[in-house]
């Protein structure tokens, strides 16, 4: 399966980057780096992915409003085909737009075990608080600040007379082993359970079996022609999506036209009436997937089986 491409955001130092690139570099890694971005062009954490030969952005934010800055990053992160987005010490909160546009597609880690100790100085309030451990937690962002579902912790012990500083330390280190691991199978789970529900559908169809083709899930009907392909990240374009058959080039052009972030025209089969239909972009509409899936198998489908289904329809 292709992997799915994350984009790092970073403010500074960049050691959770760190620990995301490398743990990429492990051949059974679900995602690969496809671009470590800054609002600070001097980030040291950005010379240290160049160095990586990874794909850098940097940029000063300094006077600009938020949601114009947040636009020029997003930009940079679709043009480097990101399925996905880490929050990894970025230090600059999101405008709604960018949240929306990136909803269930980006994590951060945060250095406390939430919901304990949201925003700053979090070792100092774990310390003062008499906490007998602090740590760090990996969530979904949403628009509320280190909010969002979590979907991993790890627990440091507080040591007797601990400082911050060395609590920090091991903290980072809990840090580096976490946030990799979540995001991996954060990753894994995501694009499964999207392509469930795409098969539960599609194999519902009658004489509906499954294939590999090409290196993507397709789906015929038995003993003949494919009516769907799930697509995820195809030849580097980004993108998680079903390709199902249009009537044609014409309708093609007209799906695309009325609504250009849903539909595409997918390489290869765009020029005989294919059409790719977006599973990335936030709330799926799945009775639209199943229309379509229907309407696809209908033309894949020979008269015998398509004459049986127009019966059961007329009841
Ligand atoms: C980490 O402690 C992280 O939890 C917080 O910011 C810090 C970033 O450190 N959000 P680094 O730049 O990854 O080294």
């Amino acid at each position: 399966m292709a992997k799915a491409r994350l984009g790092v955001l970073i403010s500074g130092r960049g050691s959770n980057m760190a620990a995301l690139l490398y743990a990429a570099r492990v051949s059974d890694c679900p995602y690969e780096i496809a671009l470590v971005a800054a609002n600070d062009p001097d980030a040291p954490g950005l010379m240290l992915a160049a160095a990586e030969g990874i794909a850098t952005f940097g940029q000063s934010h300094k006077g600009m409003k938020r949601a114009e800055f947040d636009a020029i990053i997003d930009r940079e992160l679709r043009a480097a085909g990101c399925t996905h987005v880490a929050l990894a010490g970025y230090m600059r909160l999101l405008s709604p737009e960018f949240v929306e546009g990136w909803a269930n597609r980006m994590v951060n880690i945060h250095p406390s075990l939430l919901p304990l100790y949201k925003g700053l100085h979090t070792h100092e309030r774990a310390i003062e608080a008499g906490d007998s451990h602090g740590g760090c937690s990996v969530h979904l962002v949403t628009a509320e600040l280190d909010d969002g579902p979590v979907l991993g912790q790890a627990r440091v012990a507080i040591l007797p007379g601990e400082s911050t500083d060395s609590l920090a330390a091991r903290v980072l280190i809990a840090e580096h082993q976490l946030y990799p691991r979540v995001v991996a199978d954060w990753i894994r789970s995501g694009t499964k359970s999207t392509l469930d529900e795409v098969r539960d559908r599609a194999l519902a169809l009658p004489e509906a079996r499954e294939k590999t083709s090409h290196g993507s899930q397709g789906f015929h009907v038995e003993g003949g022609k494919f009516f769907a392909y799930f697509t995820v990240n195809h030849h580097g374009d980004g993108m998680t999506a079903l390709l199902v058959k249009a009537s044609g080039v014409e309708e093609q052009a007209m799906l695309i036209e009325r609504d250009p972030d849903l539909y595409f025209r997918p390489a290869y089969l765009g020029p005989s009436g294919w059409i790719g239909i977006r599973l990335d972009q936030g709330e799926v509409d799945w009775t639209l997937v199943e229309d379509w899936l229907n309407r696809s198998w209908r033309m894949a489908a020979p008269k015998r089986l398509t004459k049986l289904m127009d019966l059961a329809d007329q009841f």
